[in-house]
């Protein structure tokens, strides 16, 4: 069995006027080590399809199924203690709380495992230390420049040791160089720390990090063969 498997996933909002359906009938699968790249317009339902791999929401119809879990099925309290095992979530607006330290941020994850403060802080400066930010854990993301932020929010994603990595569109908000550093360190993840990852982005240069780009559009999905 592939590590991600989606089978026959629709997804249709539904609200008083009309019915959005961004996912239709869509079938996805993503191997153990695999970093996968995700491309389409706006629209075409890419943070739909990273919501329903994270079970921060449920297909209408059809299996998400992630590390052998039948997400769409999982109960609230079961789905959160699931997916801070499972899953480290990366966003393009970084989503740091501004009024924590970059330590504190990164520690966030931690607070719902059965951990001690010690341990807490041993997994936080081994995450800070993965992303190379070790001297900046007392600054706060406002000290701290796009790219810094970035790492930081990738350091929070990796601390439970998760599974899989879903970052969307995370050098959207950074420059060439900075997003050059992020797309090394989200690569790292994959070739040294065995994570699965799934990054959906814009970018054609972005994209190129990934092992398998894959075309979704109007909610259908084109699982293309992988670049050179
Ligand atoms: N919670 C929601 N309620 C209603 N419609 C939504 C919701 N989330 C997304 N949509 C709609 O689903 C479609 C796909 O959205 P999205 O997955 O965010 O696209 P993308 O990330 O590819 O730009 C859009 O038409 C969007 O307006
Ligand atoms: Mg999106």
């Amino acid at each position: 069995m592939s590590l991600i498997e989606l089978r026959g996933v629709t997804k249709t909002f539904a609200s008083a006027s009309e019915a959005v359906t961004p996912l239709e009938q869509l079938d996805f699968t993503v191997e153990q080590g695999e970093f996968v790249v995700l491309m389409g317009p706006s629209g075409s339902g890419k943070t739909t399809l990273l919501h329903l791999l994270a079970g921060i929401d449920r297909p209408t119809t059809g299996s998400v199924v992630v590390a052998g879990e039948t997400v769409s099925s999982l109960k609230p309290a079961e789905l959160a203690r699931w997916r801070t095992r499972a899953i480290g979530y990366v966003f393009q607006q970084y989503n740091l709380i501004p009024v924590l330290t970059a330590a504190e941020n990164v520690e966030v994850p931690l607070l719902l495992l059965r951990l001690s403060r010690a341990q807490r802080q041993q997994k936080v400066a081994t995450a800070l230390a993965a992303v190379g930010l070790t001297d900046r854990a007392w600054h706060l993301p406002r000290q701290l420049s796009g790219g810094q932020q970035q790492r930081v929010a990738i350091a929070r994603a990796i601390v439970t040791d998760p599974t899989v990595v879903l970052a969307d569109e995370p050098t959207g908000n950074l420059d060439r160089a900075a997003a050059g550093r992020t797309l090394e360190l989200l690569r790292q993840l994959v070739r040294e720390f065995g994570k699965t990852l799934v990054m959906v982005t814009h970018d054609p240069v972005a994209a190129q990090a990934g092992d398998r780009i894959v075309h979704i559009d109007k909610g259908r999905i084109q699982q293309g063969a992988g670049h050179a």
